[in-house]
């Protein structure tokens, strides 16, 4: 845990002028994972940097959504299929809220499901159910594959009602979506808009 921690450091090359508004933050190697409706994400190395958009911290609903990431990532903890939080903040320069987090990998996509995708996503729903807890937002962008191994993301939508489907039954939801010609399909267009590369100042 230390040890990534420091890598993460390493990865940010921090320009202190001796001022607090000339503090900058230089991001190598860094590359655009994607844009969500509360946060932005950014990969560096193997790490997450998910920032939420300061516009939103005025909003009742929105503005809970970085604490009840946070509480909930720490709370999975261990669980296989979650990334791990490395580190978390409300500090940084203009009161940013961010979340680092393991990298995930690519969205789910018919091209890369795990065979063994149901076996996966059995095991993981039975954990978060034993733990009470119960995603809220299951979609497509929620959902990532790195090296065969699913990853549940964005825990910031929890909900306190248990889901008619179980997380293997939505999965499999997505993927019949998935397997529609693209004009019918409900959720990759959505996808596709917010992968693009964010705007400026958001
Ligand atoms: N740990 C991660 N590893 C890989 N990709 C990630 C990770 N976290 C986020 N992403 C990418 O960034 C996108 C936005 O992240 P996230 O869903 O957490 O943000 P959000 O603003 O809460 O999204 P939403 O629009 O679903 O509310 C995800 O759809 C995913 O593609
Ligand atoms: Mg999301």
């Amino acid at each position: 845990m230390l040890g990534k921690v420091l890598l993460l450091e390493k990865a940010q090359v921090i320009n202190d002028r001796g001022n607090n508004r000339d503090l900058r933050v230089y991001r190598r190697k860094s590359v655009w994972v994607g844009r969500g409706m509360v946060a932005r994400c950014e990969r560096l190395l193997n790490f997450v940097e998910k920032r939420y958009y300061a516009a939103h911290n005025q909003d009742s609903i929105l503005a809970t959504h970085y604490d009840t990431e946070v509480h909930i990532l720490k709370e999975v903890e261990g669980v296989q299929g979650i990334p791990n939080m490395l580190a978390h903040s409300k500090m940084l320069p203009l009161g940013a809220q961010v979340i680092y987090m393991d990298y995930c990998g690519e969205p789910l996509s018919l091209s890369n499901c795990p065979r063994n995708w149901r076996e996966q996503a059995t095991k993981l729903g039975d954990a978060l159910n034993d733990l009470g807890i119960y995603h809220g937002d299951i979609n497509v962008r929620n959902i990532c594959i790195r090296d065969g191994q699913l990853y549940l993301i964005d825990f910031g939508l929890i909900s306190a009602i248990k889901p008619a489907q179980s997380f293997a039954e939505s999965i499999q939801t997505i993927l019949d979506d998935l397997a529609l010609p693209k004009h019918r399909q409900k959720n990759t267009e959505i996808l596709q808009r917010r992968l693009r590369r964010p705007r400026k100042g958001r």
